[in-house]
């Protein structure tokens, strides 16, 4: 098990190498109560990401070639949710470099969303075009309202290549993403980060011992006379 971490850690560097990556860093807010009234934030029917829950979601995100209507291609909206007030977090998408696509991500707090009609106008759009899985979900209980600390990720995707087939130009395939909710480790560093840090402590600390004994035993070979007297 000690082995495979640092072994592990490599194969996803590797893996990172391949893939393209965009990011966005931010604090979570603190927790607003969220009435429990219809419609609530779960009839946007928006994919949820959450630190105990869903923390990496495999999906595909549908792209444009930018517009003068729309200069960073098509607009997804998604939920990030029961995060811990005041922590750190990271999400990243992550696509294959064969699929060239240029990312924005933004979070933004529920009430800047609800205050700024183009972003509002966007998530009612984005919300209206996805299907509604379940319209009346088992038993959804008229409970108290419950306080959380949410955000919602707001992601331009636009097609980044040129090809001569018109179709092509005009219907890009979706790209394949991964989206990625990351912690940080007392807020300085991503938590699937940690083993890799800790591997190169590891690593810095080990060599430094290393080249010590190496040096004393190198010491010893060439039988260089101790600079001590007895
Ligand atoms: C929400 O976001 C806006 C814009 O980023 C910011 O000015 C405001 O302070 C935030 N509100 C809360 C409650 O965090
Ligand atoms: C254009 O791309 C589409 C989809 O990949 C393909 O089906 C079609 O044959 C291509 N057309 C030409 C002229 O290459």
């Amino acid at each position: 098990m000690r082995f495979t971490l640092p072994a592990a850690s490599l194969i996803a560097l590797v893996a990172e190498a391949v893939a393209n990556t965009e990011k966005v860093i931010f604090t979570a807010p603190s927790a607003i109560t969220i009435p429990n009234i219809r419609p609530g934030l779960d009839d946007l029917n928006l994919d949820t990401l959450s630190p105990a829950g869903l923390r990496t979601l495999e999906t595909s995100l549908a792209v444009q070639f930018p517009s003068d209507t729309a200069p960073r291609g098509v607009q997804s909206w998604y939920l990030l949710k029961d995060l811990e007030p005041g922590r750190r977090y990271e999400v990243r998408v992550c696509w294959p470099a064969t699929q060239p696509t240029d990312f924005w991500l933004d979070v933004h707090n529920l009430t800047h969303v609800f205050e700024t009609p183009l972003l509002i106008s966007s998530l009612a759009d984005y919300s209206e075009n996805r299907q509604p899985i379940d319209l009346q979900g088992p038993g959804r209980a008229q409970g108290e309202a419950t306080s959380h600390s949410v955000l919602l990720l707001h992601i331009h995707s636009a097609a980044d290549y040129f090809t001569s087939n018109r179709t092509l130009m005009e219907h890009p395939p979706a790209v394949d993403v991964d989206l990625i909710l990351d912690p940080f480790l007392l807020n300085i560093l991503p938590q699937s980060l940690g083993p890799t840090a800790l591997y190169i402590t590891v690593l810095a600390v080990g060599s430094f011992f290393l080249s010590g004994a190496i040096y004393t035993w190198l010491y010893q070979i060439a039988e260089i006379p101790k600079p001590h007297t007895d």
